[in-house]
């Protein structure tokens, strides 16, 4: 075919707008996280839960709240028509259903916590995630459309003390000690507390009666919470809404003496762990199910505007909101695409003036020198993957010369296979390093290759 024939170009597909692809050079940082995050949850005693994705749109409207922005503006929300169990594949379709994709996971969880009976054994019940979440929000550094949340939740009756201030200050101790463990600089832990449910809809009345005079002189989104979720009034980044809001009733003035007797047994906790916190008295949250302790945790590097690492706090009625018994927990979520941005912006700053980063290496390259040694090639990379050494292969096409251009940079060694060397078993070995050859026999090549890992020949600047 011509040129002139050729059928057009189709132009090449791209990813969503507000979704990434995670390749492998930042997805090495990724599971650092995510295993640290493992580690230190099960220290603590937490079990892994993974909830799907898809949910009926009511458990968020129920649990998150449906005057919420979240739920008002930013899911990804479709009616689905699913045939109903039983009929075949030409059956009619049952009455259409609306579903979301999560916008977060606290709800899903607290959903599979009632429909798996877990309140049943009476014990206290605590789950962690780690999984995408949703949110049709504007795109911008540390805002996706898509993003990931490594998140836990603390959950029982009454009766398994899920209840305590314990409880809050064991969740916030060991998020200090996660950041700390990952080296973060420089967070900051903000806490509030928002009262009872009582509370709340004490204090909104009190927020609503004073919001009548000022109401017209506040944002758009505002005038309309000031009717149907004062609370969230307290949230607004508005600057021109500053001031008048800064001088609305404080929640602290309007909390019952239970509540404010759980919030100072917190506090103490914290102390007595040494979690340093500040009290921050406009922390509401965007989501409605929080009563009592609410905390955020910011960061100054890397996040900009976007500066909230990760959120939680108490949900006292959220199971029974969902059509659960009472029970009541606790919870947050880390905004893992942010803590990824803190952590290589930390990064970037340690490595100015030390030059880059350094790239990890595999432990060998083996090169066959001809397609004919390919076969023993994968043979003895199968022998020493099985030893935990990390192996690279190559094909048997390239001259010698690209070999080494190929593996200097990407392994530690290049293990050179020829026909000789398939015969004797006896390889020859070369540590670019410090250049020196060697032949080793094939019983004692994993050890050799080991021998140098822990060296500080690991890594190539
Ligand atoms: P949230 O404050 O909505 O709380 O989200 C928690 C964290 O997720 C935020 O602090 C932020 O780091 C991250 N995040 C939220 N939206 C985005 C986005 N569009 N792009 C990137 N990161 C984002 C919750 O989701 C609650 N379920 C937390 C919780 C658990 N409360 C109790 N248990």
């Amino acid at each position: 075919m011509t040129d002139s024939k050729k059928a057009p170009a189709r132009p090449a597909l791209k990813a969503v707008r507000g979704t990434r692809d995670l390749l492998p050079d930042q997805t090495r940082l990724w599971n650092h996280v995510e295993t640290t995050a493992r580690n230190l949850f099960a220290r603590y005693g937490f079990g892994e839960i993974r909830t799907p994705v898809l949910e009926v749109t009511e458990l968020f409207a129920r649990g998150v709240g449906e005057e919420t922005d979240i739920v008002s503006k930013e899911m990804f929300t479709w009616e689905d028509r699913t045939r109903a169990a039983g009929e075949g594949a030409r059956g009619p379709e049952s009455k259409a259903q609306s579903l979301t994709l999560r916008p977060e996971n606290t709800a899903g969880v607290v959903r599979a916590y009632i429909e798996h009976q877990m309140a049943n054994s009476g014990a206290l019940r605590k789950l962690y995630y780690i999984g995408p979440q949703f949110r049709r929000e504007r795109p911008q550094r540390g805002r996706y459309r898509q993003f990931w949340q490594i998140g836990a939740e603390v959950i029982g009756p009454p009766s398994s003390g899920s209840e305590s201030p314990l409880r809050d200050a064991e969740i916030l101790e060991m998020l200090a000690s996660f950041l700390d463990d990952l080296g973060v600089r420089g967070w900051r832990l903000e806490l509030n507390s928002v009262g009872s449910s009582q509370d709340r809809v004490r204090y909104n009345e009190v927020l609503r009666a004073a919001l009548q005079p000022i109401r017209s002189r506040l944002c758009a989104d505002c005038q309309r919470r000031a009717e149907t979720n004062p609370l969230r009034v307290l949230d607004c980044k508005v600057p021109e809404d500053q001031v008048l809001i800064g001088a609305l009733p404080r929640i602290a003035d309007h909390i019952s003496a239970d509540s404010q007797a759980h919030f100072d047994a917190v506090r103490a906790a914290l102390e007595a762990c040494g979690v340093p916190y500040h009290l921050n008295p406009r922390l509401v949250r965007g989501l409605d199910y929080y009563t009592r302790t609410t905390f955020e945790f910011t960061v100054t590097t890397g996040l900009g505007t976007q500066n909230a690492l990760l959120g939680g706090g108490r949900y006292d009625g959220l199971s029974e909101m969902l059509g659960g018994p009472r029970s009541p927990g606790i919870g947050f979520a880390i905004g893992e695409d942010r803590l990824i941005l803190t952590l290589q912006a930390q990064q970037e700053e340690d490595a100015k003036g030390s030059g880059a980063a350094p790239r990890e290496l595999l432990d060998a390259y083996i090169a066959p020198l001809t397609p004919a040694q390919n076969p023993a090639a994968l043979s003895l990379a199968r022998e020493l993957r099985s030893a935990s050494l990390r192996i690279e292969v190559g094909d048997g096409s390239f001259k010698l010369r690209k070999s080494f251009e190929i593996a200097d940079g990407l392994a530690r060694h290049i293990v050179l296979l020829g026909e000789d060397e398939a015969n004797s078993e006896i390889y020859t070995v070369k540590a670019f390093a410090n250049g020196e050859q060697t032949r080793i026999p094939r019983a004692k090549l994993a050890e050799a290759l080991r021998g140098l890992q822990s060296s500080s020949t690991n890594f190539v600047q």
